[in-house]
Order: structure tokens, then sequence, then C-alpha cells
């Protein structure tokens, strides 16, 4: 009798929103042993989070640990995701910024105590391997909203739908399971923006503020942030997963929302930067983006946890 491997089980991409995030991009260090010391986590992450999560079994703690197109060449060698390339800056009317980042570690918790203690467990296991390049701690504000004061994740998928629309299928068979993700840390001019009337807010997002109620289509502008980033495809709503967080440092004047997309492919989260910082048609941007300054950007694929178990260190 033939028996079937069972199938690779994914990372907890569509894992719950939850009140805290820390996102942690760092770069690998050059040499064989940061590389052999970033796979020896991989096979150990599965365990530190287990211990870290057992402290608060309502703590909801996870972690995606995502790996860069010239990160992944260097930690696992061939064959890579067949999407896989480094984040192609956007120049428009505004620009995506395309920065360096080998490794994101995406951690959710309902608290910053497991979110931090966890980073500190992996950082402490990569200690002279790797560079901190970027590190965002996220809170949730009040009802879900963002720092311009509007609720986001609403339209999100769920269910299903959330693992039809961010886990890879049949078309790289190889690296089913995985998903890709991009990151973009923005800051907002709140200042300018609350000078905006909330009837134009309104419209550049596409949404009542107060109720979170989508405008009617006959009511939206063709800039709206929610017209740009639905995209189809032969008829078909193309959807990713967001998880954005609010940030910032009251004291510098820092108000910022971190960005997170995951998607089976790379291609549509990039066909919404485009809509929004190029326009659709070219000139009609996003609005948003006037208001909001990108100044991160990079694209990892998130192989299966099963993946990452099966890292062998000295290979
Ligand atoms: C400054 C950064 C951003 C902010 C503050 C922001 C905020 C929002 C808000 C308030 C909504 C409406 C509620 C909801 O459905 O979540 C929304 C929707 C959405 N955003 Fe963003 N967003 C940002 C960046 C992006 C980027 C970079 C992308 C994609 C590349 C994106 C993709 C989407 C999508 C797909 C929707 C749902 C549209 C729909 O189906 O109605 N957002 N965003």
């Amino acid at each position: 009798m033939v028996s079937s491997l069972p199938a690779p089980v994914s990372q907890s991409v569509a894992a719950r929103l939850t009140r805290a995030a820390i996102f942690l991009v760092v770069t690998i260090n050059p040499g064989p042993a940061p590389e052999k010391a970033v796979r020896g986590l991989c096979g150990d992450l599965s365990s530190l989070l287990r211990g870290v999560g057992f402290r608060n079994l309502n703590g909801q703690l996870s972690c995606i640990m995502g790996f860069g197109s010239d990160a992944w060449s260097r930690v696992f060698g061939a064959p890579s995701p067949k999407d896989l390339h480094p984040f192609r800056e956007i120049r428009g009317v505004h620009t995506a910024v395309s920065t360096p980042g080998d490794i994101l570690f995406h951690i959710r918790a309902a608290s910053m105590d497991l979110c931090f203690e966890l980073a500190t467990h992996i950082m402490s296991r990569l200690a002279g391997a790797v560079s901190a390049v970027d590190e965002v701690h996220g809170f949730k504000f009040f009802d879900d909203r963002d720092l311009i004061g509007f609720v986001d994740g609403t339209e999100n998928p769920v269910g299903q739908a959330a693992d039809a629309a961010t886990l890879v299928g049949d078309e790289d068979p190889g690296f089913a399971g995985g998903s890709y993700v991009i990151v973009q840390k923005y800051l907002h001019d709140v200042a300018r923006w609350n000078k905006v009337p909330v009837e134009e807010q309104e419209n550049i997002i596409g949404r009542h503020k107060l109720s979170d109620i989508e405008q009617r289509d006959s009511e939206k502008k063709p800039y709206a942030h929610n017209v740009l980033t639905s995209i189809e495809e032969n008829g078909e709503q193309l959807q990713i997963l967001r998880d954005n967080m609010p940030f910032g440092e009251v004291g510098k004047g820092e108000f910022g929302t971190y960005f997170i997309g995951y998607a089976r492919s790379p291609q549509r989260i990039e066909k919404m930067l485009e809509n929004m910082f190029i326009g659709n048609p070219p000139g009609t941007y996003d609005h948003l983006l006037d208001f909001s300054r990108a100044v991160t950007g990079t694209l990892f694929f998130v192989p299966t946890a099963t993946f990452l178990d099966d890292v062998d260190p000295e290979a």
C-alpha cells in the first residue's frame, strides 16, 4: 500500500488579530556561522513558541518567520519559492521605497509581554548572527482604528477565504502552504490630516469614519483607498490578509501605521501598491499617501512550519 505524506502545516499566517505585535526585521551578518545560526533557530522556533506561549494559554501568541530572496538563497540554497524577489521600489506620484531585510519576525499576542519575551529569546539565539534593521512595537487603538481615526481591517477575509487568499497552492507545489508577505512602515502627518474635513477624509478612505460603513459605489471617489486596493482577475476579487498596527512615539511627533499584507502571490499586493502610488489610471493615486510616507518596504516568503521544523542546521 502506498502511504501518502501528511500535508505540510502552515505557519499561523491567518492568526486572529491581536492587541499587540512586534514587527522585527533583521539582516544576516556575513559568513557561514550566521547562516548556520539562522538554520538552527528555524528548527527551534516552534519549541520557543511553546515555551513562551505556555506561560499564558489565553495569550494567543504566534510568530511568523519570513525570508527575503537573498537570505533564502544563502540559508537554504535552491530551489526558491517561484515568486520570491527583492521588493521593487515603485515610483509614482509618491514613492514606495525598497529597504533591506533578510528575515521578518511577525510576533502577535494578546499582550506585549508575550511578544517581548519571545522576541528576546529569538534575538538571544541569533546574537552575533544578525543585525536588527527595524523593530516596531504595534498596539491596538480604540475600536481597532488606525492613528488617522478609521477602523482598519474590516474587509479582511476570514476562515477558509483567508487561507485561500494567503496560502500558496498547486501553482508552486514544492512551496504549497507557504505565503508571501510585504511590510511597509508608514509615518502619518497627523496634524495636517486632522485639518482635512471628515467628509473628505471619508472620500479618501471610501468609508464613513464613525460608523465604519462603506460608501456606496456611486459615492466613491476614483482615488479612494478601497477603490484602488480592490482588484480583480477574471471577475473575481483578489484578496490579501492585512494585520496593520498603529505605532508611534508622541515625544517625537511620530504617528504611524505598520502595514503588513499576506498573499499567496506577491503580484496582487504589488498591483495594489501600483494603483496606490502611480494611480489607476496613472495620476489617480491614493490621496492617503499625501498624508502618509512609506519609509520601509520589503518582501518575504513564509515557508510552512513543517519546512522550518525540518531544517538541518548543518546542511
Ligand atoms: C498608510 C497605510 C494604510 C492605512 C492607514 C490603511 C487603512 C485602511 C483602512 C482604514 C481601510 C478600510 C477598512 C478595512 O477594510 O480595513 C483599508 C482597506 C484596505 N486596505 Fe489599506 N491602509 C494602508 C495601506 C494599505 C496598503 C499598502 C495596501 C495594499 C498594498 C492596503 C490594502 C487595503 C485593502 C485590500 C483594503 C480593503 C479594501 C476593500 O476591499 O474594501 N492598504 N485600509
